[in-house]
């Protein structure tokens, strides 16, 4: 979810709105805004649904005032109605909220035996019912909000506004990040520095169990202990934030096309005159192990690059998604780096993973798009994946843009502890910097995947199969198809299908078959056939020469150029983005938003 919160000079509401469409990766569920009118009065408007349903019902319920807080939704505890979107108020007290209050249903009992009526079924609203209560004891508001943080079990990030004070807001961080702006007589808050980029580039992060006291003057910072503290005030740059769909249908065929110019950036970046550039206190010589954890496809970007780390470097690597890291409670060695990929930089399960790391292993390294995020301020180094602006939910080019990075990591962890002569490595930088131009051929692959999208469309399941490093692109083929097109979809080990996954074979099943000519081509051509045995209809993703030599049978194939040698799985992630994309474009799914996702969930 997303928090903003502004003590301005002007109408708030429409720049609360602005704020929070920058904020729509958090969730879209639902939105709210609250203000404080000139007679200090407080009031609410919410709307399920996109954003645009909350600013269409403020061009005919307008709300007055310079003092709000605005919040768009990713629904945890409650279906995304108009009920329990944000802002939750009860009496005098209104209250946005990221993240989740894990002892709200012990509050809330203690609330309804107080006397109090709860109306909807979120823990957020708990937070302003105990606040009101608190006031109606006689707290002035400041006391009362800190009553009740100090009842607070869990992880969140709070704004609170009070009926009748136009120059007072509180803010609280505890778990989930927070930052505040700083204006001149104008204060606002916000769950990321991107959304208050366009009120202000002066930004305080606040630190955990922090709260802070804002008036229009600036902001007054207690520490956990409640001690006023200072913290620093930084300066960001944000960069260009024009978000526009350059003349394409949808951001996702946009950030699909993008990829050639992105990846030529990025490794431009990183690859200088033919020699790998990176940040100071990257060598891995004694190094004895790497852990990457990651969500989503920034997980399966990570285990791409296990392979090539283990191959390349003979580096062993352990890979987990985010949720599971933690609380398996892994052994790490103080001779170990972890390694946290991230697109958004402010995924929940990924920022928790890393601050369990943190003082196990001997360095972080975060690779993440966003340079002003959590994550990328929290690891010790933090590598730019430089993709640009990612809108679309479903991610393309910040994966391709996350491996690119890994890839250098994964060369120079090989030239570090002596697993390269000079020309190896040298052959393995030029592999991957005809990445660029060989994506810009793979591009082509679009139209073809636009005449098999009919047939995917009607498929009730669809699997995907690849082998070595070109396994977790099956694993991304699929999850693309799922995101996207709501169709269910499965990546498979090939190899691992004899084992119980080709029970779900026959002719409805579209077997999507990820396998570029390599060492393990043949091994792979095999378990094709035995898919084709039992009537499964093959789409093989290959070269020229793979489909050339084991095309016969096939339902239809798709030609890839030749090269990128090790890294060739960076350009077929583009066939499995586009078979995702005309899917969901011929099924008429919501390409950019898909229902029930959130381009990154920030609560745990
Ligand atoms: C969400 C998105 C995924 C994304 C994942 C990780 O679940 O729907 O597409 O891969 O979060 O996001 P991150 O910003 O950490 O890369």
């Amino acid at each position: 979810c997303g928090i903003i919160g502004i003590l301005g000079k002007h109408e708030v509401a429409p720049q609360l709105v602005e704020a929070l469409k920058r904020l729509e990766y958090r969730g879209y569920d639902s939105a709210g805004v609250a203000t404080i009118d000139a007679s200090g009065q407080l009031d609410r408007r919410r709307a399920v649904g996109k954003l645009v349903n909350l600013s269409d019902r403020l061009v005919h319920e307008p709300l007055s005032g310079h003092s709000g807080i605005g919040h768009t939704r990713w629904a945890t505890h409650g279906a995304p109605t108009e009920v329990n979107a944000h802002p939750h108020r009860h009496g005098p007290v209104a209250v946005v909220h990221n993240g989740i209050i894990e002892n709200f249903r012990d509050l809330r009992q203690e609330l309804i035996a107080a006397g109090l009526t709860p109306e909807s079924d979120t823990d957020t609203e708990t937070v302003a019912l105990l606040t009101a209560h608190h006031m109606a004891q006689g707290m002035a508001p400041i006391e009362a909000a800190r009553a009740t943080l100090a009842r607070l079990h869990g992880a969140f990030a709070l704004a609170f506004l009070f009926d009748g004070e136009d120059d007072l807001m509180i803010a609280a961080r505890k778990g989930s990040p927070l930052a505040i702006g700083h204006g001149d007589d104008e204060m606002f808050v916000g769950s990321d520095a991107v959304a208050l980029s366009p009120f202000t580039d002066r930004i305080t992060y606040l630190e955990e169990g922090d709260h802070a006291v804002l008036t229009r003057e600036g902001a007054k910072i207690f520490d956990a202990q409640g001690q006023q503290t200072n913290r620093d005030i930084t300066r960001i740059d944000v960069g260009a934030t024009a978000i526009d769909k350059g003349g394409y249908r949808h951001f996702m065929a946009k950030e699909i096309a993008e990829q050639p110019s992105v990846l030529g950036d990025v490794l431009n970046h990183y690859i200088k005159d033919g020699r790998i550039v990176l940040p100071d206190g990257l060598d891995f010589a004694g190094v004895d192990r790497l852990t990457l954890a990651a969500c989503g496809t920034a997980y399966l970007a990570g285990y791409v690059a296990k392979y090539w780390f283990e191959r390349l470097a003979g580096l062993p690597c352990d890979l987990d998604v985010a949720s599971e890291f933690r609380y398996r409670e892994p052994p790490l060695s103080g001779k170990s780096w972890g390694i946290f990929i991230s697109q958004s930089g402010e995924t929940a399960d990924t920022l928790a993973a890393l601050h369990y790391a943190q003082d196990r292993v001997a360095k972080t390294i975060g690779v993440v798009n966003v340079g002003t995020s959590a994550i990328a301020r929290d690891t010790d180094i933090a590598l730019p994946t430089m993709a640009g602006i990612e809108v679309c939910v479903a991610s393309s080019k910040a994966f391709t843009c996350q491996l690119a990075v890994l890839a250098v990591l994964a060369i120079k962890a090989a030239q570090d502890r002596g697993r390269l002569t000079d020309e190896e490595a040298a052959r393995h930088i030029d592999d991957l910097r005809s990445i660029p131009a060989l994506l810009n051929q793979a591009l082509t692959v679009s139209d073809e995947c636009r005449a098999l999208a009919d047939w995917l469309a009607e498929a009730q399941d669809v699997l995907y199969l690849g082998r070595g490093a070109l396994y977790p692109v099956a694993l991304e083929g699929a999850l693309k198809l799922k995101e996207l097109s709501y169709i269910h979809a499965e990546g498979y080990a090939s190899g691992e299908l004899k084992h119980g996954p080709i029970a779900l074979i026959d002719r409805n099943v579209p077997v999507v078959v990820v396998a570029p000519r390599d060492a393990l081509f043949e091994k792979t051509v095999s378990n094709m056939q035995e898919v084709m045995a039992r009537h499964g209809q093959v789409l093989l993703v290959s070269d020229a020469q793979g489909i050339a030599e084991a095309g016969d049978g096939i339902r239809a194939g798709l030609t890839m150029p030749t090269g990128g040698g090790l890294f060739q799985p960076i350009l077929y992630a583009v066939p499995m983005q586009y078979l995702a994309y005309h899917t969901a474009v011929a099924k008429g799914t919501d390409v950019d938003q898909p229902r029930n996702l959130a381009k990154s969930v920030t609560v745990e």
